[in-house]
């Protein structure tokens, strides 16, 4: 039976792990650039910071357990330990009626006592090519000590120079906010490596995909909801039945772009259903058995492990640095 890690063996763990091939900012680079432009990490996560713990289960589909090998995709149920948040500056900032992201995190633990984690975003493409402009990008927001506010100056030159930090800002923008945290997509982004039972290695990213389907706010719901809806609604959904996402893998074609997050593959790029979440209970309050986990971004090896996006190398460090920050 595998027991969990402690944060101190998860730290040093996801430390060699996330061993960058070439000079990158360093997780406590990542975290500190989050804090130059939040404030120091106190309790709350510096992204999607307001959230709502609940439980349900994975069943991976027989096209699943084909495609890998990792215990999630055995085809049994596994249980899952789930995340529903809400971007935003801080928990009170984070608005259910923004045109930001909400999330989707999800622990999985096999009954063999397998863990695996991830986190998901309600849009396809993030904000920052790579760790290095992640990092610029934000040390360019940081409020100038003289007048409290950062330098727009700055900031413009900076954006001119890094158009694909306006992407994700782009897409959001684009379209009117989830109705509810059940009915938007979530994307998981990056690129992974699935290897599969007949051995061989496919890149994909997933997504997972709302059963009851894709609603968004209508402009009187945006004006009249007010920004705390979305965990009561989910909370009498599932009092009426699970809520249901499949889990869809997109495969790439030759010459898509697989290790830059901001950019999306075509939509007409094959997609395969490997499992369905079903999310049954969700906890009353803001928070609970879900805060003191980081969502980190995990490996399943050998059947899911990181792609050569840069991103992934950092992103299980900055994780367990923030927890840590968040725990002390
Ligand atoms: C350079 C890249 C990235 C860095 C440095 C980064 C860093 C972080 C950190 C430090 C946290 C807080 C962890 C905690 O305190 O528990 C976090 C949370 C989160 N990140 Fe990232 N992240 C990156 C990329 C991404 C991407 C590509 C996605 C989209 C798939 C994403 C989605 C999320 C979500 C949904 C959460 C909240 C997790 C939860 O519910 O607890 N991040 N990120």
């Amino acid at each position: 039976m595998k027991t969990h890690l402690t944060l101190a063996a998860l730290l040093a763990t996801t430390m060699l792990a996330a061993a960058p091939a070439q000079a990158q900012p360093s997780p406590e680079e990542l975290v500190n650039a989050f804090e130059g432009v939040l404030g120091p990490i106190r309790t709350s996560r510096p992204s999607h910071p307001k959230g709502y713990c609940a439980t349900g289960h994975f069943t991976a589909t027989p096209d699943g357990t084909r495609l890998s090998v990792a215990p999630t995709f055995s085809g049994q149920r596994v249980n899952t330990l789930i995340r529903f948040g809400v971007a935003g500056p801080n928990p009170q900032g984070a608005s259910d009626v923004a045109r930001s992201t909400r999330g989707l995190s999800i622990r999985f633990e096999t009954q063999a006592g397998d863990v695996w984690e991830m986190a998901n975003i309600s849009a396809p493409i993030f904000g920052s090519p790579t760790p290095e402009v992640f990092v610029q990008n934000l040390a360019v927001r940081r409020p100038d000590p003289a007048t409290g506010r950062p330098n727009q100056q700055a900031i413009d030159a900076f954006v001119a120079a890094n158009p694909a930090v306006t992407l994700q800002g782009r897409w959001l923008a684009s379209m009117a906010p989830p109705a509810s945290f059940a009915t938007t997509p979530y994307w998981g982004v990056n690129a992974f490596r699935f290897r599969g039972q007949d051995g061989q290695v496919r890149i994909a990213r997933w997504s997972f995909e709302p059963r009851a389907g894709v609603e968004r706010l209508t402009d009187e719901q945006v004006r009249t909801l007010g920004p705390n809806f979305l965990a009561d609604e989910l909370r009498a959904r599932v009092g009426r039945g699970p809520v249901e996402f499949d889990m869809v893998l997109q495969f790439p074609a030759a010459g898509d772009d697989v290790n830059n997050p901001t950019i999306a593959w075509p939509a007409d790029r094959p997609r395969t259903t490997v499992g369905r979440l079903m999310v049954t209970a969700v906890e009353p309050g803001p928070g609970g058995a879900c805060d003191p986990v980081s969502f980190m971004v995990l490996d399943q090896e050998p059947g899911v492990t990181f792609s050569d996006d840069p991103t992934l190398a950092v992103r299980a460090g900055s994780y367990a640095v923030s927890l840590s920050r968040r725990l002390q």
